[in-house]
């Protein structure tokens, strides 16, 4: 990123500033302002980071106005097409597309670190049965540092590289774990034959009684899933993971805080909760209701599914995911999905109402992924775990960006103070 010679300018009380312009390879100018409290004694307002670019990066880009969304510079439909998702994390994580000789080694060392220490089956069960697979997944995974805490000097190049790997190789074994544990099956070791989607499908669904085929059509969409998920650039895990990680935590621990931060119901849990909505509407014939409720401000309730902070046009994952949903089931056999039906009815019905056009509110990633989530086999619970395990790569790849790069600094936002002024404190005999 470049300084590109031109500057905004501020005026307040007396004083004017010339904020240096700096220009990203693609998208908006970013006015500097890390001197503006130094030399002009103010702070600039910004909660949820709507106008406030956090950090520099080369690893994903979006464009919200088109419906654009790049790895790297490759468009991801070309990727969801045509690559697969260990290629994509090659991708993410070194910045380009690997030779056909540094993939099969970067899939050696994915597989071979699939296993998860023994010990840990001990750890799962001292969660309740019913507990969210996520609840689940936030602990075991904070939990690795305990259990790997030979790569958690985040200091030391060849640790953070261990850590990384283990973490893309093992998200699916605990994922799946979480899973058996609240199935009461016995949990399902990986193998290494099998590829990255196969093997988690056979971890979630095979038991030792039977023997399991993994349907390559489901491996495919389950691949083509992992790699919709993989990055989206400064979202709200990866910003809670990049600052967990500026205060110089270890590599598990702040992604047991993206992990947190995902489940939260207008980000990864949004899958879990589209899918429900779509199942409590039911038939295509109670749609207007919901959509009423969608737009009455005095109702809480919003299409889940719809809507994004930066998409202000198609999310270019939704139409994947979409055409995805069509052909699984198609291949699978089901005919006349009713949830499918409402899906669809719901976004034509959306797309043509004024106050979705109006607040640009479009189908997101999580409107369809849950139909085809749920046909291969998937609880709701699950849908966001599984979100979970496609964006940890993502994960590592930008809190290791974060760790090299030199103006890197613990983050520690301002605050408009707005509460009690200084005051002396009363006994308690005298309030
Ligand atoms: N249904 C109805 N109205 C909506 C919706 C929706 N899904 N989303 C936004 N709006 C309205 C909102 O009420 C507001 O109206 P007004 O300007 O009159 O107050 C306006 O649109 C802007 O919404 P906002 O909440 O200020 O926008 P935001 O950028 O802060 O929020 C969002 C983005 C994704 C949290 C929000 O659109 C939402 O809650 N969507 C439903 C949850 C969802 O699908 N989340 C998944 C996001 S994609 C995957 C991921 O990130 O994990």
């Amino acid at each position: 990123m470049n300084k590109s010679g031109k500057t905004a300018k501020i005026e307040f009380n007396d004083t004017s500033l010339e904020l240096p312009l700096l220009s990203p390879a693609i998208g908006p100018d970013a006015a500097d302002i890390r001197r503006l409290y130094a030399d002009g004694g103010i702070f600039t307002y910004d909660p949820g980071f709507t106008s406030t670019a956090s950090c520099k990066s080369t690893i994903t880009y979006i464009d919200g106005l088109k419906g654009e969304l790049l790895y790297r510079g490759y468009p991801i439909e070309q990727l969801a097409e045509k690559s697969h998702y260990l290629e994509v994390c090659y991708l993410l994580l070194y910045g380009e597309l690997p030779t056909a000789g540094e993939l099969e080694d970067f899939e050696a060392r994915i597989t071979r670190h699939t296993m998860v220490h023994e010990q840990m089956n001990y750890f799962f069960r001292g969660f309740r049965r019913d507990a969210h697979p996520m609840a689940i997944m936030v602990g075991v995974v904070g939990a690795m540092s305990a259990f790997y805490p030979d790569s958690t000097d985040v200091n030391d190049p060849r640790q953070r590289e261990i850590a990384s790997i283990r973490m893309i190789a093992k998200m699916p074994t605990i994922a799946a774990m979480a899973y058996k544990y609240s199935l009461g099956q016995p949990f399902v070791y990986p193998r290494n034959d099998l590829d990255y989607a196969a093997n988690f499908l056979r971890m979630c669904f095979s038991i030792p009684a039977e023997d399991y085929e993994v349907n390559p059509i489901l491996s495919r969409a389950m691949d083509r899933i992992f790699t919709l998920h993989a990055d989206h650039e400064q979202n709200a895990s990866t910003s809670t993971v990049r600052l967990s990680g500026s205060s110089g935590a270890n590599p598990f621990a702040c992604i047991a805080a993206g992990i947190a931060c995902l489940w939260g119901p207008a980000h990864g849990g949004a899958n879990q909760a589209a899918l429900e909505m779509l199942k409590e509407i039911g038939s295509v014939d109670r749609i207007p209701e919901y959509i009423a409720r969608a737009k009455d401000k005095s109702d809480p309730f919003r299409l889940m599914g719809f809507g994004h902070r930066v998409y202000k046009n198609f999310d270019p994952r939704a139409k994947v995911m979409k055409q995805s949903a069509d052909e699984v089931l198609d291949l699978l056999g089901i005919e006349n999905n009713e949830t499918l039906k409402v899906a669809k009815e719901l976004e034509r019905i959306a797309l043509e109402d004024e106050y979705f056009q109006e607040k640009k509110l479009f189908p997101n990633v999580d409107f369809y992924s849950g139909i085809i989530l749920e046909a291969m086999g998937f609880p709701t619970s699950m849908f966001t775990p599984i979100f979970a395990v496609s964006r940890t790569v993502g994960w590592i790849a930008q809190w290791k960006e974060m760790i090299g790069d030199p103006e890197q600094k613990i983050g520690r936002p301002r605050q408009l103070y707005v509460g009690a002024p200084k005051r002396d404190y009363v006994n308690v005999e005298d309030r």
